[in-house]
């Protein structure tokens, strides 16, 4: 068994724009963070990964960045980071940043250099190529619809953005690019940084030809398979890894679509000769449907257990999870996986932590996530600020592939707005995020479901998250146990058991709002109840377990 203070460590994520608004411009800053610290000291967490804040044009939200090294006006000035920072460290909080560096923001200066001319120092730094027969120079499209070429008249050539237009691919195959990266890392590090969360990281190799990739939506060749876990991935990794990342003691985490159990053995391996470990995709993409992600399908309670038991099982005592069900991308869990109406919010909620947070792996808690924040009643396209949606809705419904009420009903059920509406912090003005006016809407219902309301109310979702995090920081069977997944075929109950040594929990979650039987493995019973999301003191052998219900038993 391999410890690490990051295997038994709790991470939240705070996406500084929506998190709360010191100075009135209704954007989130660097100062309204340091402001909510005692907050998160009060949950508990030991790490904050920070979106991005570097400078940014902003047509991603910060992932496309401009400078690497300076901080975005709107969020304030690097003398608010280092104080953020000293203060986040007084309290025994780590600090993790965003890494952006597949592309980097058209507003970067090595991209204004290496667009003017083919022999300037700086082209290289991108991924530039000739068009094929007047037209881009392979079918493939941006992750935010359209293609992810642009044409460049200065030097009558087209440039690769996997993301936005102004999200330029960076060429990591230049090891120029490689040493500006590393450097800027060990410049983040010396700093006193904790750690970096990697974006898109498995994406920065791509498979040389750049070939055609199939067309499935009707529109645009897939360039996945040429661009997830390229071929020279592991090496660049392993370069990091030696020139960098083994000076300090961090964390670190790939973002990693595409990712298997094998590759991520490697990525994340237990030998530490890449990353920490990984963010990997495929139990958030078990209810897409025909237009991938556009869908308001639900999800297969045998599937998701059948997932994550494979990942669970896969990196055993080989590599690390992440665990998580939200980030700033994902719409909020508790509207997809649970049941967000009034009746069932908090006990649903209170399910799904369990369920996540008795895994083996880091645990991620995204802001709001720890309140029960919920999906948002948007009404219309206007009321959408992100680029991946709003491009989306515009391909499908003018192409006439998916109807506007669809598009609508999808995007409700899906947009990453869901999770970037304004952290729910009180019952008053834009629930407590800004005295200003908000970058984008707050989600109605922060009347009911807000910080103030459920700090200092002992059966909040949010001291029921405290819970989790304190058991996890005591029980070290949670931390490093094998997983065992019980009643595979069950629709109704997510059960599974960890254990190590002598030590052994069960953990039973009820993913439906009906009551379903169920009976105790004889080893559990006079067990201790760890926690439990109804208030029970003992577990009956048979036992009629109530809507949602969730507890976790220790083996006496
Ligand atoms: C993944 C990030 O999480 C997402 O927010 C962003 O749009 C893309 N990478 C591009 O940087």
């Amino acid at each position: 068994m391999n410890k690490k203070w990051w295997k038994e460590s709790v991470v939240y994520q705070i996406y500084p724009r929506s998190f709360n608004d010191s100075n009135g411009d209704g954007i989130g800053d660097l100062n309204g963070i340091t402001e909510k610290l005692d907050y998160l000291k009060n949950l508990g967490i030991d790490v904050i990964w920070l979106s991005p804040v570097y400078q940014s044009p902003n047509d991603d939200n910060g992932y496309d960045i401009s400078d690497y090294q300076a901080i975005m006006k709107e969020f304030g000035t690097m003398e608010d980071f280092d104080c953020m920072l000293a203060a986040a460290h007084e309290r025994g909080i780590k600090i993790v940043m965003d890494l952006v560096v597949n592309h980097t923001s058209d507003e970067h200066a090595w991209f204004m250099e290496s667009r003017k001319s083919k022999d300037n120092p700086y082209r290289d730094y991108y991924i530039w190529r000739e068009g094929k027969d007047g037209k881009e120079p392979n079918n493939w499209g941006s992750c935010f619809s359209g293609s992810a070429w642009v044409y460049d008249e200065a030097t009558d050539m087209y440039y690769l953005h996997l993301f936005s237009k102004k999200q330029p691919d960076l060429n990591w195959e230049n090891p120029k690019v490689r040493d500006e990266v590393f450097s800027m890392m060990d410049w983040w590090c010396q700093k006193g940084i904790d750690g970096f969360r990697m974006d898109v990281i498995s994406m920065i190799s791509k498979v040389e030809g750049l070939p055609d990739g199939k067309v499935s939506d009707g529109l645009h060749g897939d360039p996945s398979p040429f661009v997830q876990n390229g071929p020279r991935v592991h090496e660049y990794l392993q370069e990091m890894n030696q020139r960098v990342l083994s000076k300090y003691d961090l964390l670190t985490v790939g973002e990693c679509p595409g990712v298997t159990v094998e590759e991520a053995q490697r990525y994340a391996s237990d030998k530490g000769t890449e990353l920490g470990m990984v963010f990997q995709f495929e139990h958030m993409g078990l209810d897409e449907g025909e237009f991938s992600k556009w869908s308001d399908r639900k999800i297969k309670l045998t599937d998701l257990k059948e997932n994550l038991t494979k990942w669970q099982n896969g990196l055993d005592g080989k590599a690390w999870n992440s665990l998580y069900w939200c980030n700033h991308d994902q719409p909020r869990v508790l509207s997809r996986f649970g049941n967000d109406s009034k009746e069932y919010r908090e006990v649903s909620a209170k399910m799904l932590g369990t369920c996540l947070h008795m895994m083996q792996g880091t645990p991620y808690v995204y802001q709001g996530e720890e309140l029960g924040m919920t999906n948002v009643p948007f009404k219309s396209i206007d009321d959408f600020r992100d680029i991946e949606s709003i491009r989306a809705y515009q391909e499908y419904v003018e192409s006439g592939i998916i109807d506007k009420e669809d598009m609508m009903r999808f995007l409700c059920y899906k947009s990453r707005d869901n999770a970037r509406t304004p952290m729910q912090w009180n019952s008053g003005k834009n629930a407590g995020f800004t005295e200003g006016t908000p970058w984008i809407m707050v989600n109605p219902n922060y009347k009911e479901i807000n910080a103030e309301e459920q700090v200092d109310r002992a059966d909040s979702v949010f001291n029921y998250y405290k819970k989790l995090i304190e058991l996890r920081h005591k029980e070290e069977v949670i931390v490093y146990g094998h997983y065992e997944l019980l009643m595979p075929e069950s629709e109704e109950l997510y059960v599974y058991t960890r254990e190590l040594e002598n030590e052994k929990i069960l953990v039973i979650c009820n993913f439906t709002e009906k009551e379903v039987k169920y009976t105790l493995p004889e080893e559990f019973e006079n067990g201790k109840i760890l926690i439990s999301n109804y208030d029970k003191m003992s577990a009956d052998a048979e036992m009629e377990l109530k809507p949602y219900e969730a507890m976790v038993i220790k083996k006496a």
